[in-house]
């Protein structure tokens, strides 16, 4: 059979992958340590799962409109008032089967073939792909050497006619970094300009550490919602610990939010009402969820980070926010893939390759697990990667050879 060029052009995400096979290795009975996952282990809000359960009692469990239930979007303008100071319309906001669908279809109301998508290194895993997807060309900009932020000249400078959107994270997956206000602004000034699209990707806004906030992106424009080219894009994944009811939303001008809506409602139509309830119920209960999930998540990146320290030769970047530490292990292996195979191979604990955000030389571990996996997982990675370590690790009834 033939596949269309776009199937051909599209490689499966790396990150899932990387779950898939470490669950995999887990159902074996392997003692694999998961340092590459993307989601808290904390619960959903019990205010959600007690929602969700009421409706699916109902037994009514039906189609909602394409960009979402009335409720839903009532939910996302008053998250988008309480957490951003902005008012917005209903007409202004659409629910999506994620983040991660209010980026695919806003690239899809965007970009027409050979339009460019400027953003910078390193990236999420998805955005390029999903550049690709939606018949664009992907442009990855690099910051100066041993920066994880190009600097505005760097991104004006990738700007050509075919721009369509500048699209931007944070605090950013991978490397937990926070961008400046002044970055944002900057780069707002240039996408209000040049009228091109700033997708504001915040999907990790609410999870930053040290008593930091994330920039607002709105605080750095001056025109009304309607006048200004921002979408901003968010959902209850992580800051709820909701990934797997699948729900975000992007917020944005209303003509771009009735297109959006419009290609949605031909390709998954709206998103699921159960999950929608569950969201509301979560964005209009208590907030408590997520100020502990921000603190257990600053505990363990803390713990992350002071035992990464002890592992000459790695260089750790602590992370402002997020829950991943990306760290420049170029001095063990410039070819990140290559490493995070050995790494899996000799010592199972999984790592993301830098490689895979459009940074080698790097690899990405998460600290949105268990205390108890983040302490395992790097004591064998400081075995594995310290030439003086001795030959064989004891670690329960297992034993690693070098
Ligand atoms: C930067 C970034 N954006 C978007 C998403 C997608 O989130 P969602 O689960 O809401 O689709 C992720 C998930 O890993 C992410 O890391």
């Amino acid at each position: 059979m033939q596949f269309s060029q776009i199937a051909a052009a599209i490689a499966p995400s790396v990150t899932l992958k990387l779950n898939a096979q470490a669950a995999r290795m887990r159902t074996a009975g392997e003692p694999v340590m998961h340092l590459g996952g993307g989601e808290p282990e904390s619960l959903a809000p019990d205010a959600a799962v007690a929602a969700g359960i009421d409706m699916l009692q109902t037994g009514r469990i039906r189609y909602t409109p394409a960009a979402g239930t009335p409720a839903m979007r009532d939910a996302i303008v008053a998250y988008t008032a309480r957490f951003y100071g902005r008012e917005v319309a209903r007409e202004n906001v659409m629910a999506s089967a994620g983040a991660k669908q209010a980026i695919m279809v806003a690239l899809l109301a965007l970009v027409d073939p050979g339009d460019e998508v400027v953003f910078p290194v390193p990236y999420w895993v998805s955005y390029p792909d999903m550049v690709r997807l939606a018949g664009g060309t992907p442009v990855p900009v690099e910051p100066p050497a041993g920066r994880y932020e190009p600097t505005i000249d760097q991104m004006q400078a990738a700007l050509t006619e075919r721009t369509r959107a500048i699209l931007l994270n944070s605090p950013n997956n991978p490397s937990g970094m926070v961008l400046s206000e002044e970055f944002i602004r900057a780069m707002v000034t240039l996408c209000e300009q040049r009228g091109i699209a700033l997708l504001m990707d915040d999907i990790y806004h609410r999870l930053v550490f040290d008593g930091g906030r994330a920039a607002n992106v709105y605080d750095c424009t001056d025109r009304g919602i309607d006048e200004s080219p921002i979408v901003v894009l968010n959902g209850v994944s992580k800051q709820y610990a909701m990934t797997g009811f699948r729900i975000g939303w992007a917020v944005g001008p209303q003509d771009l939010i009735q297109a959006m809506s419009s290609i949605q409602s031909h390709q998954s139509g709206g998103p699921c009402s159960l999950s929608q309830v569950a969201a509301v119920a979560a964005l209009e209960g208590k907030q408590d969820s997520v100020a502990q999930l921000r603190a257990d998540l600053e505990l363990r990146r803390d713990e992350m980070v002071s035992l990464l320290r002890g592992i000459p030769g790695l260089k750790v970047n602590v992370p402002g926010g997020t829950f991943y530490c990306f760290c420049d292990c170029s001095a063990f292996d410039t070819d990140s893939v290559r490493l995070a195979a050995h790494i899996i191979e000799k010592v199972q604990v999984v790592t993301v390759p830098g490689a895979a955000f459009g940074m080698d030389g790097h690899l990405r571990l998460s600290f949105c697990g268990s205390v108890e996996d983040i302490r395992e997982g790097v004591l064998r990675l400081r075995w594995l990667l310290d030439p003086d370590s001795p030959a064989e690790l004891v670690a329960g009834d297992r034993t690693f050879r070098k």
